[in-house]
């Protein structure tokens, strides 16, 4: 080592401390200077106008003994390496020493200059590298929270914008399916065959645009919306739901298979628009079945959070699109066959995001299709 190092060593017996000074001088040359303190509190003194880089340690001391010893300092000068100087019979409090951040220790009577040497240099080596990776993480942390903050912030925006994109785009709509209505009404048997029908296009096209801007109007309202998060029983959640599909399924042959839910931690409401949702993909895509088998239970566990499925037997879909499922206005089916707008999926995703939770997507064309997603278990009362 170049330069002087500036070693602390705190030792109440003259001998141990004479020895070690030895064998700091023996070659090869180290250029240190010794501060020796023989109470804890002799050294916490000196420390100010007398700093150190290493500390050698001895922990039974005549004002203080075994760990009480280590951290009184460490506390003081969480910095500061310190290798643990024992006799062989502390050994055991020596390693206990180690496991709270002592760098290394030292049986007196079993070190020899080359190892004393060493343990100093590795221990200053290792407490560089830990403060390294210290302030790294720190630096990091503080990264990722500002990122996070400026995402929230975007997100925040953009969730404004397709607001109000959507709500502005109302009026306008309004007036054109107004005008094109009065103008049918207006024309009518006077203009030519295709005429008519080009205004009839305009209209369902119109009518058309106003579900997609709802849809995106309901969407964006469920991201702005504020959530109300209680132990929710799922059952009842799912009960709820399926209350609002009597109507649509009393000429449909369906075996449901709901299996025991947990209680989770959400927002009763947006659980029920996401069973909602999901129930009425799996009686939409399975409206070609003869029997068609619609499944809800419990898939297991990832990450402390229940995972939950929604199984049907219908159309399917190709795996390789899967990702897109859940995207805004996304479809894999076209509406000739199966009506909608692509907003359920979304929808669904939104919620599930918005309560810390994933979700996915299984499918088998032809075979069926499962939506998975997770949520947190409430504690058990
Ligand atoms: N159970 C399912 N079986 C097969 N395909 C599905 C199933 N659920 C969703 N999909 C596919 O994912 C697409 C997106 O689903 P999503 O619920 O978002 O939209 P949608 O049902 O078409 O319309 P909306 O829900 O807005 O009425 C669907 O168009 C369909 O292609
Ligand atoms: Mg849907």
């Amino acid at each position: 080592m170049a330069t002087m190092l500036r070693i602390g060593l705190v030792e109440d017996n003259p001998g141990d401390a004479r020895l070690i000074q030895e064998m700091l001088r023996e070659p090869p040359v180290t250029q240190f200077r010794l501060t020796l303190s023989t109470r804890v509190d002799e050294l916490l003194e000196s420390l100010d106008r007398d700093p150190i880089e290493v500390l050698l340690l001895d922990l039974g001391l005549p004002d203080s003994q075994g760990m009480d010893t280590f951290h009184r300092i460490n506390d003081r000068v969480p910095g500061l390496p310190i290798v643990i100087f024992s006799g062989a019979d502390d050994e055991q409090l020596a390693s206990e020493a180690v496991s709270c951040g002592a760098q290394d220790y030292l049986v007196k009577g079993r070190i020899n200059s080359f190892l004393l040497k060493r343990a100093i240099r590795y221990a200053m080596e290792r407490k560089r590298t830990e403060e390294e990776i210290r302030t790294l993480n720190r630096d990091l942390e503080h990264r990722v929270a500002e990122r996070t903050a400026q995402l929230v912030a975007v997100n925040k925006e953009l969730e404004a914008f397709s607001y109000s994109v959507s709500h502005d785009l109302r009026a306008p709509l309004r007036h054109i399916e107004g005008y094109v209505g009065m103008l049918r009404r207006a024309t009518e048997g006077i203009l030519p065959e295709n005429a008519e029908r080009y205004l009839k296009t305009i209209s369902s096209a119109s009518v058309e645009m106003g579900q997609l801007i709802d849809d995106l109007l309901a969407f964006s309202r469920m991201s702005a919306e504020e959530m109300h998060e209680a132990p929710v029983d799922l059952s009842a959640v799912v009960d709820e739901a399926l209350r609002g599909f009597q109507l649509a399924t009393n000429t449909r042959k369906i075996e449901w298979k709901i299996g025991p839910l947990p209680r989770v931690i959400g927002d009763f409401a947006m659980l029920r628009q996401v069973f909602a949702n999901l129930i009425d993909n799996a009686i939409k895509y399975t409206k070609g079945r003869e029997l068609a088998k619609v499944e809800i239970g419990v898939a297991g566990v990832e990450d402390g959070r229940s995972i939950f499925f929604v199984r049907d037997n219908g159309a399917g879909f190709d795996m390789r699109y899967s990702h897109k499922l859940f995207g805004v206005f996304r479809r894999l089916h076209n509406a000739e066959e199966f009506e909608g707008t692509g907003i359920g999926l979304a929808t669904t995703r939104r919620i599930i995001e918005r309560h810390g939770g994933r979700t996915w997507a299984e499918g088998v064309v032809d075979e069926g299709a499962t939506i998975y997603f997770t949520l947190r278990p409430a504690p058990a009362s």
